[in-house]
């Protein structure tokens, strides 16, 4: 199916993530019928899809909110939404087996080149695909919660996931206002690799009684987290410096012997070859003088705009 010929956009389950999900697809301006099995559910994601629309109209001067209200749908009624949809995401429960159940009976009553995507956070694509007719319009499109605000999602191709069917859900996603990112079928895909990762590191930090709760949040909040905006993890060992990250890892593994500080073989390489980041114009990417002094530029304007110094002083 081309981009252009989807209006109708149905999404599976209206608990936490299917609101923000059809909301999100309201705003681009299509027509979404949000689907769940209780009316009750149903009401709810009604109350939360008009309070998240007043908000973005006060806090981001979004206007028009009562046609994002009427562009959403909520029915009971599952077979008949899937059938007129043009594209399909579920966002039903963590459950390998629901979720199964629900990709093979929308297979079985959706057209033949709709695509349906999973909202799973953690599970193989391959392996919800596996047994169903058409693997190849099925994907994998990990939102991140709360889906209409946040511009990422992840995109997962399965391994039986057609070309198309990526190119295709990245086109609509780029279409919705998202930056997405494509990532392979690895437990945790992008997002949770990175942010498991960061967390297990805080919470290892106050069980074993180096900070309080507090201390770590306050300085995260106001240190690693506020670069992250203008620059991700990977671009932040290009400002550190490859051979001064390397380092301090070296000192960290030899110090503790914890595994996680294991320098990788992909660093090590690159510092051996000379490629050290912004200071040599060439790490993990490369750069010219002009973007070396932008990305600076704009690490500081990030900071800057959510804790202005001015704001700060005594
Ligand atoms: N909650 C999060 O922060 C978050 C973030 C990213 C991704 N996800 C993923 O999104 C998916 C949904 O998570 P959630 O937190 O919204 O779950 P949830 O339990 O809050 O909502 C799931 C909804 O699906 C409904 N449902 C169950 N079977 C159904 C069916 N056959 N047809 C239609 N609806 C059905 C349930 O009644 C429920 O309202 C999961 O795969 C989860 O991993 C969640």
């Amino acid at each position: 199916m081309n981009i252009t010929e989807v209006k109708k956009i149905t999404v599976l389950g209206m608990g936490t993530m299917g609101p923000d999900i059809a909301l999100a697809f309201s705003i681009a301006g299509y027509e979404v019928t949000g689907v769940d099995i209780e009316q009750p559910i149903l009401a709810r994601a009604r109350q939360r899809i008009t309070t998240n629309c007043r908000q973005i109209m006060e806090e981001d001067q979004l206007e028009k909110t009562g046609d994002l209200q009427s562009r959403i749908h909520l029915t009971l009624d599952w077979d008949r939404a899937v059938a007129d949809a043009d594209y399909i995401t579920e966002a039903v429960p963590e459950n390998m087996e629901i979720k199964r159940r629900v990709l093979k009976r929308c297979e079985e009553v959706c057209r033949k080149e709709v695509v349906l995507a999973s909202n799973t956070s953690t599970m193989s694509i391959t392996e919800l695909t596996s047994g169903m007719r058409y693997p190849r319009r099925c994907i994998g499109t990990h939102w991140i919660i709360p889906a209409h605000l946040s511009p990422s999602v992840e995109i997962v191709p399965g391994r039986r996931t057609s070309q198309g069917t990526t190119k295709f859900v990245f086109g609509l996603l780029r279409k919705v206002g998202k930056r997405p990112a494509v990532c392979k079928d690895n437990p945790g895909f992008i997002h949770n690799s990175v942010q498991v990762a960061m967390i297990q590191g805080a919470l290892a930090l106050v069980e074993r009684g180096v900070a309080t709760p507090e201390d770590v949040d306050t300085m995260i909040e106001n240190g690693f987290a506020l670069r992250l905006p203008a620059a991700g993890p990977i671009r932040i060992v290009d400002l550190i410096g490859l051979d001064a990250f390397l380092g301090g890892l070296k000192y960290l593994y030899v110090t503790t012997g914890n595994p996680i500080y294991k320098p990788s073989k992909l660093l090590e390489d690159k510092v051996q070859k000379g490629d050290l980041g912004l200071k040599t114009k060439r790490g993990f990417y490369d750069y010219t003088e002009d973007e070396v002094s932008k990305l600076r530029r704009e690490i500081d304007r990030t900071i800057i705009k959510t804790k202005s110094l001015k704001e700060r002083q005594p």
